[in-house]
């Protein structure tokens, strides 16, 4: 390991994530009682302009109100280019700051829109006398915040969490699509001839890049990686595969856009008991093969070594962390 130690982000469960319009009151009952791991109540995109100043209203009760139980609550803010933005801060963290864990900033381009956050919260929060710092996530989807991830990476103490935007980066990239998320029979690559002169068409996974990279600036500062939303909630299998890609990645969680893909993230994002079986056979493995002074030995056909103790144990101790 390198001697330079990487902080880790408070160990928050956050396999799904729900994403709850602040202007449609009526869901938050039935998204409390779900078994969502992080619910964020949006004020930006899913608000229209002249709804945002009742959304408010409606986060700032539904927070002091309801039963979230041991659900992580966040609040997506608007941009730092929009004038909504400090009042969803002053308002919320001022009125409802003690239930609120995360705060999401949308539309992330560099350190410096990180450090005005910090510090308008820093602010409220002093002020109010709250005993707990409220956490960050930052939604990586311009060119710009992907272009700076690293430095947002490690902008504040309070970064959580870094989400891949899809929708929004497609459209700050250029990117030829209009689907939020999953892939695109346009991002294609053809198999050599078969004997008969017939070819396959094998689409790939046009985010493949900007995940990686993501995941890499998180995990290189301690953050949970979080693959954000998939639009097309009546196709269950499309959203699964788009989640197992993320989790092959590295990516802990994604985002729910549907009380539906709830489970489908939960499912996904746990690791099965087959895995887990594997890895405490792994790691009992290792404990022998160190007793007997061996670094590497084989397991069931194969090599194991020092580093798959590492794998294993991120792997344990996630399903710790669920039946916690
Ligand atoms: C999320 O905010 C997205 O733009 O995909
Ligand atoms: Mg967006």
């Amino acid at each position: 390991m390198s001697f330079f130690p990487i902080e880790q982000a408070p160990a928050r469960l956050n396999r799904s994530e729900l994403a709850v319009p602040g202007s449609q009151p009526q869901m938050f009952q039935k998204a409390a009682e779900s078994d969502v791991d992080v619910i964020f109540l949006d004020l930006e995109d899913a608000v229209a302009p002249d709804e945002k100043v009742q959304a408010r209203k409606n986060i700032i009760k539904a927070l002091n109100e309801i039963d979230w139980g041991k659900k992580s609550m966040s609040i997506r803010i608007n941009g730092l280019d929009t004038h909504y933005m400090y009042r969803d801060v002053v308002d919320v963290v001022e009125q409802a700051g003690e239930r609120l864990d995360l705060i999401m900033i949308p539309k992330v381009g560099t350190a410096a829109d990180v450090y005005a956050v910090d510090m308008m919260v820093t602010q409220i929060e002093d002020a109010k006398g709250y005993g707990k710092r409220i956490g960050f996530e930052h939604i990586i989807e311009t060119a710009l915040g992907m272009q700076n991830v690293s430095e947002i990476a490690a902008a504040s103490k309070r970064n959580e969490s870094l989400h891949f935007g899809v929708a929004d980066y497609a459209a700050s990239t250029r990117a030829r699509t209009t689907v939020i998320g999953g892939v695109n029979e346009n991002y294609a690559v053809l198999t050599d001839p078969d004997q008969d002169g017939s070819r396959q068409v094998h689409w790939g996974d046009m985010w493949h890049y900007a995940i990686s990279r993501m995941v890499v600036a998180a995990r290189a500062n301690g953050l949970r990686p979080i693959d954000g939303p998939f639009g097309d909630f009546s196709d269950p299998d499309g959203y699964k595969a788009a989640a197992y890609r993320a989790a092959v990645l590295g990516c802990e969680g994604k985002w729910a856009i549907h009380p539906s893909q709830v489970a489908l993230a939960n499912e996904v994002m746990s690791p099965s008991a087959e895995e887990v079986a594997r890895a405490e056979k792994i790691l009992a493995a290792m404990a022998e093969a160190e007793a007997a002074g061996k670094g590497a030995v084989s397991l069931d056909g194969r090599l194991i070594d020092y580093a798959s103790i590492r794998q294993a144990e991120v792997l344990v101790e996630k399903a710790r962390q669920i039946a916690a």
